[in-house]
């Protein structure tokens, strides 16, 4: 068989954040997680069978890969097939905006290689399904099909099939995340490194597990009432809870900098002259801003003014993935 497909995902970013796994092995999250997808964040995956291939291939960002990341893949084709023998594939994924750098590359492509590879393979998925499989590669992957707002439940071990939910579609709210990049270098620890440093060696981790759920939830509810002041306050209650979490493991994982905090300043600044902005922080040291559609503009100008950005983007509600 031979068959080829394209997929196209937008990263999202985590509003209430996924830290920690219940199950390592089936990849499922310690608590739930609620996060908006957006627009300006894009991953397009071409997955093309071809019989004639003596093993899997893999081209990212136009650099042939080597070794574990065509691993990794290759695992990834295996699970779609549920173990069963399979021609190999030629697999092309180009990121439009800088990978490995805390801004949720893994989450548009593992969601964008889902699709497309279940369509080449002609292996008819859900979404839900589709999400499952996503999740395997990158737990924030599986929300990632989804447009809009979308949450995915901690998942009990041993639950194969669990899957990220929209909550709201894309038009449900317009506001806009404005992503202030204060580096080009990749993160130094992968957030799985991260993740299980912080679940074996930090003592913060069970406070982690105590609130994360209630800020998900809170989350939840601001986002359903379009409460931007709610959901930003409860979203910086998130990120602070999970990098202190992950700054108290032995040795520390810490993905804040200076300049990190320099923006952190910025944010605080605006809300101090009565704009609406809040902040959040992932696997990296960058800083995503939530706020007004209407302020973004001043939001931008402002994160960017004492220098230290060193690009900025406005991102909007984006759309779940769409396959070609
Ligand atoms: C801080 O989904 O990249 O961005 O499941 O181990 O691949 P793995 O982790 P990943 O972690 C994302 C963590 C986060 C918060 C979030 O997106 O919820």
């Amino acid at each position: 068989m031979s068959g080829r497909a394209t997929a196209v995902a937008c990263a999202n970013i985590a509003l209430a954040k996924y830290w920690g796994k219940s199950d390592e092995a089936l990849n499922l999250p310690a608590v739930p997680s609620v996060s908006v997808t957006l627009d300006a964040l894009v991953t397009e995956t071409e997955v093309a069978v071809d019989p004639s291939l003596a093993a899997d291939a893999l081209v990212l960002n136009g650099a042939p890969q080597e070794g574990a990341a065509v691993a990794k893949v290759g695992d990834f084709l295996d699970l779609l097939h549920g173990g069963a023998a399979r021609p190999f594939a030629r697999v092309t994924s180009v990121n439009r905006f800088p990978s490995s750098s805390g801004l949720a590359s893994s989450a548009s492509g593992f969601a964008a290689l889902a699709a497309a590879a279940a369509r080449a393979y002609g292996l008819p998925r859900t979404d839900a399904e589709l999400s499952a499989l996503a999740r395997r590669g990158s737990a924030s992957a599986a929300r990632s099909v989804f447009g809009g707002f979308v949450e995915l439940p901690a998942g009990e071990p041993g639950d194969a099939s669990l899957a990220a939910h929209p909550l709201h579609g894309p038009d449900w709210w317009d506001v806009r995340v404005v992503i202030a990049m204060v580096t080009r270098a990749p993160k130094d620890v992968a957030s799985r490194d991260g993740m299980r440093r912080t679940t074996k060696t930090s003592p913060y981790w069970a406070a982690w597990l105590d609130c994360a759920p209630r800020y998900a939830r809170e989350v939840r509810e601001a986002v359903a009432r379009r409460d931007l002041q709610a959901t930003g306050e409860a979203m910086e209650a998130s990120t602070s809870a999970m990098h202190a979490s992950a700054w108290a493991a032995v040795p520390a994982v810490r993905y804040i900098r200076g300049v990190t905090l320099d923006v952190l300043d910025r944010v605080e600044a605006l809300r101090r002259a009565g704009v609406g902005a809040w902040a959040t922080m992932d696997a990296g040291p960058h800083v995503k801003v939530l706020c007004a559609a209407a302020d973004a503009p001043r939001v931008a100008e402002a994160l960017q003014a004492g220098g230290g950005v060193v690009d900025l983007r406005v991102a909007k509600p984006g759309p779940g993935i769409v396959v070609t």
